[in-house]
């Protein structure tokens, strides 16, 4: 039996960004518009707050990995990255081991990508096997019995409104290379995109993972079981059905006011146990709050 605790989209800032002027005519000029106009930094005012309850948890809950789907930051500033790496505790031996991969406000400028300020401030979270040491994503790393694959669904987008993903296609082929070589298992993707929404349906045109079906069919041949994400805020479950043949988890936000939470996945050969506890801001902890289950037998 392994236990993990998957959490994502804490969305940690710095007191002091570090902007340049290039920054006035980009996307991070639109993006602090959606901080301090738009209401994005009042949602994630307690955030700090809530990583370090988070932390504790992670401390003192007996959890042998942890799981982390993206958006560490805001805006991707270096500033921002250093900070949101500090508190969640990359570099924290004492935490249990983490598999990380970026969404897209840590690749929220192309700058961002082409400096891997998400890779530097993540690394330790980045550890596994890979189809091509040359490329970061997909690697894949083996928990008890379970094979942990992280996927970038992730990029940089240019205009101010676009919030898209994609996979890529030279990605889907490392990603089926990587899997031909993975021994017996649950196979778990984390990435940042979901396939779907709760509805069954692809995200919106300007929010959704473009290569979604691309992917969807790739992580299918592959024997993927669940497809853990977040992006979308809310958290939902979807269990294997139309449009998508295996399970999928968005765990939310972690730190967003109101919608905080993470969740423990207890895996006992294919029987997988989830328990989703929330954040009470009286108490500064974490309650349990809803459990469900999945089999991740078949594929
Ligand atoms: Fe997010
Ligand atoms: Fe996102």
């Amino acid at each position: 039996m392994i236990r993990l605790a998957h959490f994502s989209d804490v969305h940690l800032t710095a007191p002091s960004l570090g902007w340049r002027v290039r920054d006035l005519f980009g996307k991070r000029a639109s993006g602090w518009v959606n901080v301090r106009v738009l209401g994005r930094g009042h949602r994630f005012q307690h955030a700090n707050a809530v990583v370090a309850a988070l932390l504790r948890e992670f401390h003192e809950r007996p959890l042998d990995y942890l799981i982390f789907s993206g958006d560490a930051t805001t805006m991707a500033f270096e500033t921002e990255m250093t900070e949101a790496a500090h508190r969640l505790g990359v570099w924290d031996a004492t935490l249990p081991p983490c598999v990380a991969v970026p969404g897209n406000h840590d690749l929220y400028t192309y700058g961002s990508v082409r400096r891997r300020v998400f890779e530097f401030a993540f690394s330790a979270w980045q550890r596994g096997e890979r189809a091509d040491p040359d490329h970061t994503y997909p690697f894949a790393t083996k928990v008890g019995h379970v094979w942990l694959i992280a996927v970038n669904s992730a990029t940089a987008n240019f205009w101010p409104w676009d919030a898209t993903g994609r996979v890529g296609s030279a990605q889907l082929e490392r990603l089926r290379v990587l899997c031909d070589r993975l021994g017996p298992g649950p196979r778990i993707v984390v990435s940042h995109y979901p396939l779907l929404t709760r509805e069954r349906k692809p995200e919106a045109r300007w929010h959704r993972l473009k290569d979604w079906k691309r992917t969807r069919d790739m992580a299918a041949k592959c024997g993927v079981h669940l497809w853990l994400h977040g992006h979308k805020h809310a958290w939902y479950i979807l269990p294997a059905g139309d449009h998508q043949p295996f399970h999928s988890v968005c765990v939310g936000s972690s730190a967003q006011t109101k919608l905080w939470g993470y969740h423990e996945y207890m895996i006992d050969g294919t029987e997988l146990k989830g328990l989703r506890r929330v954040y009470d801001p009286a108490t500064e902890r974490f309650t349990d709050r809803q459990t469900f289950a999945l089999e991740l037998g078949g594929g």
